[in-house]
C-alpha cells in the first residue's frame, strides 16, 4: 500500500515524532508532504523517509479563528489542495496527521477519489479549539474519512462528543522503541555535573513552553518543596507563545527560584536528560490527548507524576506506574514531589514497574502492526 502522509508542521512536536515512527514502516512506499519546512523535514531525511515540502507559506487556520477567517484561509490554500490532489494520484491512501492536513487531505481525497485516514491527536474540546474549528474537523472527518485513528480513548470520546461518527474511530496509542530509552548510569552523573546539579533532587519537565502545558504549575509547586528540589525545563515555545516564556521568567524571579530552575530550550537529547532526572513532571492544565513524555519517562526508568486528565489517565495508575495529581494544583504536585524526594526506594520500585509495563504496552512494532491491520481493512 502506497501512502501519502500529510502534516502541517515543519517543527518537531509529538504529532510529528509519532508520525515519523509510523512512516518508518512505509519508507519504501510513502511520501510525507509537509506544509512548512523545518527540523521535521531533516528528521525524516535522516530516517530515510521520503519527504517533500509542499507549501512554504503558513496557512492561516488558527486554533481560535472564526468561520470567516477559516473560509478566507481556504481560498488561499487552493493551490496546495490542487498540488496534493495531483501527488495523491500516485498513492493509494491519504493519511492526514494534523488538523490543517485534514482540511487539505479531505478535499484532495475527494478530488482524487482516494480514501482518507485522519490521525486525530488533539482533544476536540473547548479547552483546545474554537467551536468553528471543532465543527470543521468533525464535519470533514465524518464526510471524507474512512477511518479516524485517535491517540487515546480520551481523544476518541471528545471526537464523538463533538459530533464525530463513532463507527469510524479506532484508538491506537503511540509506539516507542524501548531500546532507545535504555538509561546509562554514566550519563546520569555526567549530565548532572554539567548542569551543576550533583546534589540536588532534579525534577524534569519536557514539553514545549505553552500555557496549557502548565510549566507555571511546577514553578509554583517548587516553592512548597524542600530547598534541594530543583527543576529543569526542556522545550521551547514552538508555536509563538513568547509571552508565556516571558511570564515564566518573571515568575521565577518573583518566586525567588533563580538558583533552583534551569531552562534548557529545545533539545534532541531528551533520553540522557530524562535519565539524569530524579522525577519527571507532566503538568498540563487542559486534558493531554496522549502525552508522549509520560511514556518516555517510564521507558527511561524514571518515576513520573502527571496531570489527571485526558490520555494521561490511560497511561498512569497512581501507586503502580506513577502518580496522578489534579491538573493545575501546585500543592498536591509538591506533596508528591516531596514524597518521592524522601522515599527514593519506594519511588524507584514504581519507576521500574512502569518501565516493564510501558515496554510491553507501547512497543512500536506491535503498535505499527495494529495500524497496518486497520489500514489494510480500508
Ligand atoms: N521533546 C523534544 N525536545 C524537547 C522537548 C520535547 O524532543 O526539548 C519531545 C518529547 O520527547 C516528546 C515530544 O517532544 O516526544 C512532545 O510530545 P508530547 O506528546 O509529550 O506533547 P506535544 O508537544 O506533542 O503536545
Ligand atoms: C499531540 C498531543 C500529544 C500527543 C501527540 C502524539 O501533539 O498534544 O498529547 O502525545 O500528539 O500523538
Amino acid at each position: 500500500m502506497k501512502i501519502l502522509f500529510l502534516d502541517q508542521s515543519g517543527k518537531l512536536g509529538g504529532a510529528e515524532l509519532s508520525l515519523t515512527d509510523v512512516a518508518k514502516s512505509y519508507r519504501e512506499n510513502c511520501l510525507v508532504g509537509l506544509f512548512a519546512d523545518g527540523p521535521f523535514r531533516e528528521l525524516l531525511e535522516q530516517e530515510q523517509i521520503p519527504v517533500q515540502v509542499l507549501a512554504t507559506e503558513q496557512i492561516q487556520v488558527s486554533k481560535d479563528s472564526n468561520i470567516l477567517q477559516s473560509l478566507v484561509s481556504i481560498s488561499s490554500i487552493a493551490p496546495l489542495i490542487t498540488r496534493v490532489a495531483k501527488i495523491a494520484h500516485h498513492y493509494d491512501l491519504i493519511y492526514a496527521n494534523t488538523q490543517k492536513a485534514l482540511v487539505i487531505g479531505a478535499l484532495a481525497s475527494f478530488l482524487r477519489r482516494r480514501p482518507l485516514v485522519y490521525h486525530l491527536r488533539d482533544i476536540l474540546s473547548a479547552d483546545h479549539f474554537s467551536a468553528t474549528n471543532r465543527r470543521i474537523a468533525v464535519t470533514l472527518a465524518n464526510r471524507f474519512a474512512s477511518l479516524v485513528i485517535t491517540n487515546s480513548e480520551a481523544t476518541k470520546a471528545a471526537f464523538i462528543e463533538a459530533g464525530g461518527r463513532s463507527n469510524i474511530v479506532e484508538v491506537v496509542y503511540n509506539g516507542f522503541e524501548p531500546e532507545k530509552y535504555l538509561a546509562q548510569e554514566s550519563n546520569y552523573n555526567q549530565i548532572r555535573q554539567q548542569l551543576g546539579l550533583d546534589e540536588q533532587f532534579v525534577v524534569g519537565h519536557f514539553s514545549r513552553l505553552s500555557p496549557w502545558k502548565g510549566q507555571h504549575i511546577l514553578l509554583e509547586a517548587l516553592v512548597h518543596c524542600p530547598d534541594d528540589v530543583t527543576a529543569i525545563f526542556v522545550g521551547d515555545a514552538l508555536f509563538g507563545e513568547q509571552d508565556y516564556v516571558e511570564h515564566l521568567h518573571q515568575q521565577v524571579a518573583k518566586l525567588g527560584l533563580k538558583e533552583r530552575v534551569q531552562f534548557l530550550g529545545f533539545r534532541s537529547d531528551v533520553v540522557p536528560l530524562m535519565s539524569a532526572c530524579d522525577l519527571i513532571a507532566h503538568t498540563s492544565t487542559a486534558p493531554e490527548p496522549f502525552g508522549r513524555v509520560i511514556v518516555e519517562a517510564m521507558l527511561c526508568g524514571r518515576p513520573v507524576v502527571a496531570a489527571e486528565a485526558g490520555g494521561a489517565i490511560e497511561l498512569v495508575e497512581t501507586g503502580k506506574t506513577g502518580w496522578l495529581v489534579p491538573p493545575g494544583n501546585p500543592q498536591q504536585l509538591a506533596e508528591i514531589i516531596t514524597t518521592c524526594r524522601h522515599q527514593p526506594e519506594a519511588t524507584m520500585m514504581i519507576a521500574n514497574q512502569a518501565k516493564d509495563i510501558a515496554t510491553q504496552r507501547f512497543d512500536l512494532s506491535n503498535i505499527n502492526q495494529e495500524l497496518a491491520q486497520l489500514l489494510g481493512c480500508i
